[in-house]
């Protein structure tokens, strides 16, 4: 590990998702306000991240930055130092959003050539976490064909980071050009993305959360996969905000799958209109302690049958959370075997999702899972 931070997956929310370009400084401190006001700060709900859309266009005829180089901010945000101290001060933490290459995935200006102005201007406003997207370097550097060659701009913007005095959390945003879970914590990674950009359908979301086998080793205290963010709530594209496509039980399958995965929970919802259901999943201590478990081990599917996938995380206590998902369109009952799945019976089993202890159980472990659905428990040795 580079740096000592990160050490359990970041949990916040970002303004891409809900708001798109159409995000200003007021929906970012209201979001803050509302992590307050609903009580998510109590479950460690902290980040509150700018995705694009806060820098001067890039085919504007306005100076993008001021005489002394240092980046400028469009009108919809007036002051971020201030957003930054005004969200310190409500106990959070800032993140803003950047690209290695002369413009942001939306045309606005990035760091290319201002890597160390960038990351002092950053410090200097108080933000705690960079998210730096691709984007235009890729166009940039017309023939970039390799993993390789994505090293020395994300390693130029750590070294950077490191060189002020604050501590920025490290998201690297690329997918697509291999396999970045391989290079991502050499370059000061905190975590990275494993996928293109997930939407609320079942389709999308379980495509992505379902395939992060291969990345699992790589995840660890510090340096995570990051599989995208969370589709709860009312989601999608500022003024056409929508309430999820996805139903309960997709949505019970989503967090567990990235509580599992220990993947950075990052919400992509409208936090003022959290509605109680999206509440509760957002503020089960039990299942965010899954995600939270300082091992930092990322699940990995133990058993597929069929339908059925069973993920297996081992935790610091030295139990294991199981999700045992239903990939299928109708309700399954399904027969877990304690020592397939690698733990000693007798053993004492809790249901997380509901709180619940189940019982004792000496060989294996009954549930009936819906469409789509999960049962999430944790597996107690007895003593
Ligand atoms: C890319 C990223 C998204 C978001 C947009 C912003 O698509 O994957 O998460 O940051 O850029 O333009």
């Amino acid at each position: 590990i580079g740096n000592q931070i990160a050490l359990t997956p970041p949990m916040g929310w970002n303004s891409w998702n809900v708001w798109g370009l159409s995000v200003t400084q007021e929906r970012v401190y209201a979001a803050a306000r509302a992590f307050v006001e609903k009580g998510l700060v109590n479950h460690g709900w902290q980040f509150v991240n700018i995705d694009d859309g806060w820098e001067i266009i890039g085919s504007s005829d306005e100076a993008k930055r001021h005489p002394n180089g240092e980046i400028r901010t469009n009108k919809k945000f007036p002051d971020i130092k201030r957003l930054a101290d005004d969200i310190h001060a409500l106990g959070l933490k800032l993140g803003i959003y950047s690209s290695p290459g002369p413009l942001t995935c939306g045309g606005y200006t990035a760091s290319y050539g201002y890597e160390e102005l960038d990351a002092q201007t950053f410090a200097r406003w108080g933000v705690d976490f960079l998210k730096y997207d691709l984007c235009s370097y890729r166009k940039m550097m017309k023939d970039l064909h390799s993993a390789e060659e994505l090293i020395p701009p994300y390693k130029k913007m750590n070294q950077a980071l490191q060189k002020v005095d604050r501590d920025i959390v490290y998201s690297i945003c690329e997918y697509g050009l291999g396999k970045v879970w391989e290079w991502g914590a050499r370059v000061g990674g905190n975590l990275w993305r494993t996928t293109g950009d997930i939407w609320d359908d079942w389709e999308r979301m379980a495509s992505i959360g379902f395939n992060q086998e291969q990345a699992a080793p790589y995840a660890g205290p510090g340096h995570w996969n990051d599989p995208d963010m969370l589709v709860v709530g009312w989601v999608g594209w500022g003024d056409q905000l929508h309430y999820t496509k996805l139903t309960p039980d997709e949505q019970y399958t989503h967090i567990s799958l990235w509580a599992l995965l220990s993947a950075p929970l990052l919400l992509g919802c409208d936090l003022q209109r959290l509605d109680d259901f999206t509440l509760n999943l957002l503020t089960n201590d039990e299942v965010l302690a899954v995600n939270q478990d300082p091992l930092g081990k990322q699940a990995v599917p133990i058993i597929k049958a069929g339908d059925i996938h069973v993920y297996k995380k081992e935790l610091a206590d030295g139990n294991v959370a199981i999700g045992i998902f239903n990939l299928g369109k109708e309700t399954k009952t399904y027969s877990l075997n304690l020592r397939t799945a690698g733990v000693e019976p007798p053993c004492k089993i809790r249901d997380l999702w509901r709180q619940k202890d189940l019982g004792s159980f000496k060989s294996t472990f009954d549930t009936i899972i819906p469409e789509h659905g999960v049962t999430l428990v944790k597996i107690f040795k007895e003593e």
